[in-house]
């Protein structure tokens, strides 16, 4: 309703009964929206004027002020310029015989700085490489998503582990090595390693214990999802965060051969005891083929999974995370158009709806 109308109609006391049903109509919109998100659009909230109220003056009176999101959620406690020196407690290859690549998940002790470096499951954090670029400079950071909970994985919350794919490309008949990932995945046991951060807040779980939890991995987008799956289903881990989950998880997960598949037993235990609570859906893209023959890809698995997926999605504790290659996402946009459609629902619509709502996490790269 435009404003000039509004004040001509607060000036006629007959009209307030048509005011008070507007109001109710607008608010009962806007919670119809919030709690059924695939239903329709979010507009922009409206000022709707009371008879009894003068009108809102233009946005030049502050509102309050929005507070920040997760606000105990600790952010860049070592920058660039004063990085903590973690030390190097493992580094193991995560991959079988007959992989391809280099994957190796990567443990420091973090202990004895002043603060601690702390963090949260979904963060990431910096890492500088030792040495210096070609023109003598030392390295930029690169960052790296958390693959341990905050307890890390001895339990003992000193330590943060990554997990890490060597980047190789072949450019002019030579192959490349990527500076920070081949120097991680070189580093030995008591080798000192620069750290900055923790940075990120797009990938955290909601606190919820009843929550749903899909998680759309390719390759090393798993670091964070096995450190929501420890948080969730590791018993020791549960005594010690004290977090009931009660929820649904489903992972999917993307890679190119069955070797390849990063920490595969561990989820496969937690499905054997929590089964009402875990699904865990792989595609093998080098292995298995899509319906049109193609390589078998996760969007693949949402394809034939649409149903269950939306029901899930409908559901207002459901939440979305998705990481890995930067180039999945238009692939699981095409595939969550489908799925969407093929239960009345608009995904161009809904994705943007999901992400307001705070369900819909991506980290890709
Ligand atoms: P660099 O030496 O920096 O080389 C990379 C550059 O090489 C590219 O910028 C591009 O210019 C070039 N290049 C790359 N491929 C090709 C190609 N095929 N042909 C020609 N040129 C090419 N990585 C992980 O392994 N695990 C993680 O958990 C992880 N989490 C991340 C989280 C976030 C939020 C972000 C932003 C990135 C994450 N990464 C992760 C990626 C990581 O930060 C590095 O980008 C990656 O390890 C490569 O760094 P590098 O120093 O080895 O490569
Ligand atoms: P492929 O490389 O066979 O094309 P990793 O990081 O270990 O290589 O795993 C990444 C996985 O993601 C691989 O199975 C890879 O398949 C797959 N992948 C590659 N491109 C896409 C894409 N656009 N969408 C979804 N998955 C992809």
């Amino acid at each position: 309703m435009a404003y000039s109308e509004a004040q001509v109609l607060a000036g006629g006391l007959a009209h307030i009964p048509i005011l008070i049903g507007l109001v109710g109509f607008f608010e009962r919109f806007r919670n119809a929206i919030s709690k059924n998100p695939g239903k329709g659009r979010v507009e922009k909230k409206k000022s709707v004027q009371t008879p009894n109220k003068p009108p809102e003056k233009p946005s030049s009176t502050p509102k309050a002020v929005k507070k920040p999101a997760h606000p105990n959620v600790p952010v860049n406690t070592y920058k660039p310029k004063s990085p903590f020196e973690g030390t190097v407690t493992e580094n193991y290859s995560l991959l079988k015989d007959g992989a391809i690549g280099r994957v190796n998940h990567i443990t420091f002790d973090l202990s004895g700085g002043e603060p601690q470096l702390k963090y949260v499951e979904g963060q990431s954090i910096g890492i500088i490489p030792a040495g210096e670029d070609a023109k003598g400079k030392p390295h930029k950071i690169r960052l790296y998503s958390i693959a341990s909970t905050k307890y890390g994985d001895d339990f003992k919350g000193n330590t943060v582990s990554l997990c890490v794919r060597q980047l190789q490309y072949e450019k002019e008949g030579e192959t490349i090595d990527g500076v920070c990932s081949t120097y991680l995945c070189n580093i030995n046991p008591g080798d000192k390693v620069k750290i900055t951060g923790p940075v990120g807040k797009e990938m955290l779980l909601p606190e919820d214990e009843n929550a749903n939890i899909i998680m759309l991995a390719t390759g090393t987008g798993i670091a964070p999802m096995r450190a929501y799956l420890r948080k969730m289903f590791e018993p020791t881990e549960r005594e010690k965060n004290n977090w009931n989950f009660k929820g649904k998880a489903w992972l999917f997960m993307g890679a190119p051969k069955t070797a390849n598949l990063l920490y595969d037993e561990d989820f496969e235990h937690y499905k054997s005891k929590f089964p009402e609570n875990l699904r865990y859906t792989k595609a093998i893209s080098r292995e298995e083929k899509n319906s049109s023959g193609g390589r078998m890809y996760i969007q693949d698995r949402v394809l034939e999974n649409a149903d269950e997926l939306f029901s899930m999605i409908e559901d207002e504790k459901t939440h979305i995370y998705l990481c890995g290659l930067k180039g999945m996402e238009p692939g699981i946009d095409e595939a969550m158009s489908k799925a969407a459609s093929s239960k009345g629902l608009n995904w161009s619509e809904l994705r943007p709806q999901l992400k307001k709502a705070g369900r819909w996490h991506v980290e890709t790269y």
